[in-house]
């Protein structure tokens, strides 16, 4: 199969090329381009996404992405020459169309589908085995480990991969924490009560005078500071459910900077600040790990799992991997951590790909049509 995929749900314009091999017992993609346009500089100003402007964005980027995924045909025909007839064109080779549906932005997601519809109806003359698939994109977070496998000679099986599996799934708008059978069968165990961690990272960056998007920030001050300066609060950590809370976390850092400032009477020096910050950093970024890092491995010992799966933009965050893997380790935990790499963690559309194909192997389509507030 050969996937095309289209993200658009926020501020990220992406298309993908991806070739998936197996059943839903042994699935293997190779993403053959990965395209991504961010619009980061021009939202940044404004400290946040402007959905208008997210819109506009993704209506100029589509065109100018799809274009550069025919303009490569050549280099992209070399990686599957296995399975393509090399006189047909790539987009005349597709198999499946996958389209974020939701959650999003409503008016940024629209502007994806109907670019795929109006590219699914116009290839369509030709290339009649083409199908169309509306995707979650939590689905892709979820899904998106199973991309990162090296892709020598298409052996790319998933090594050690076994179930069942606790996912974390960590992102801007959502924290969720996720049982997994089998690919066919999974349940949410617990998610955000209030802010998604993400968000938690861009609301502490804000208040630290810090670009957005907040977490990458975050994470490069926190390397300067110690996680022990402060003791910020775990919220929810000791409460015997699967859910999260990160808005008092925020809430406690402003609370810390307003007394800060009151203690000094507002005179602190340059230098004196740079520290300050990156403490505060460090301290939140270890507090909120913490949280995320004791559920995930109450789950895994409750339900006797062997995998671990990471995804979502924060789980870019190196520190989250180098402190899940050290407490993997002192507690002997025999489990298998799997977190994609960097542009696989934040929004791309090779993720879509994957799990827009394993949704049409678990025969499992959704309306094309944008919803916002989709959930897993
Ligand atoms: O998955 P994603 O790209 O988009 C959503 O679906 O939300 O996640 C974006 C979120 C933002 O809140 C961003 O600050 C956070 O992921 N993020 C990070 C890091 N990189 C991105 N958080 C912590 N550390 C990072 N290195
Ligand atoms: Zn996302």
């Amino acid at each position: 199969m050969i996937i095309l995929a289209i993200e658009t749900s926020c501020d990220e314009t992406a298309i993908a090329l991806v070739e998936a091999k197996g059943g839903l017992k042994n699935l293997r993609f190779k993403i053959l381009k990965n395209l991504v346009a961010s619009q980061i500089k021009i939202h940044q100003p404004y400290g946040g996404v402007v959905p208008n402007l997210a819109k506009r964005e993704h209506l100029k980027n589509l065109p100018i992405l799809l274009q550069r995924i025919k303009n490569k045909e050549l280099r992209i025909k070399e990686k599957i020459k296995s399975t393509i007839q090399k006189k047909s064109s790539i987009l005349n080779s597709i198999d499946l169309i996958a389209v974020t549906i939701g959650p999003g932005l409503e008016p940024a997601l629209w502007t994806g589908i109907n670019f795929a519809k109006e590219l699914y109806q116009e290839l369509r003359i030709k290339n009649k085995k083409l199908r169309i698939i509306g995707t979650n994109h939590l689905d892709g977070h979820l899904y998106s480990f199973l991309l990162q496998q090296k892709t020598i000679n298409l052996k790319f099986k998933i090594q050690n991969l076994k179930f069942p599996a606790i996912a974390l799934l960590v992102s801007g708008g959502h924290t969720i924490l996720i049982k997994i059978e089998s690919f066919v069968k999974y349940k949410k165990l617990g998610e955000t009560r209030d802010d998604a961690v993400g968000e938690a990272f861009d609301k502490v960056a804000r208040l630290l005078s810090l670009a957005y998007p907040g977490g990458p920030e975050i994470e490069k001050l926190a390397k300067k500071g110690d996680p022990n300066a402060i003791n910020f609060p775990r919220p929810m950590i000791n409460q015997k459910n699967y859910d999260f809370s990160f808005s008092g976390l925020k809430t406690a850092v402003l609370y810390y900077l307003r007394d800060y400032n009151i203690r000094t009477f507002g005179a602190i020096r340059t230098a004196d600040v740079q520290k300050l910050k990156a403490d505060i950093a460090a301290s939140f970024q270890k507090a909120a790990f913490d949280v995320l890092i004791a559920k995930t491995l109450r789950a895994v010992k409750e339900y006797n799992a062997k995998s671990i799966f990471v995804s979502g933009g924060v789980a870019a965050n190196i520190s989250l991997k180098k402190y899940l893997q050290l407490r993997i380790k002192n507690e002997k935990l025999k489990i298998h951590l799997f977190i994609p790499s960097k542009k696989l963690c934040t929004d791309n559309a090779a993720m879509i790909a994957a799990a827009g194909h394993i949704n049409y192997l678990k025969k499992k389509s959704r309306r094309l049509i944008a919803q916002g507030n989709l959930t897993i």
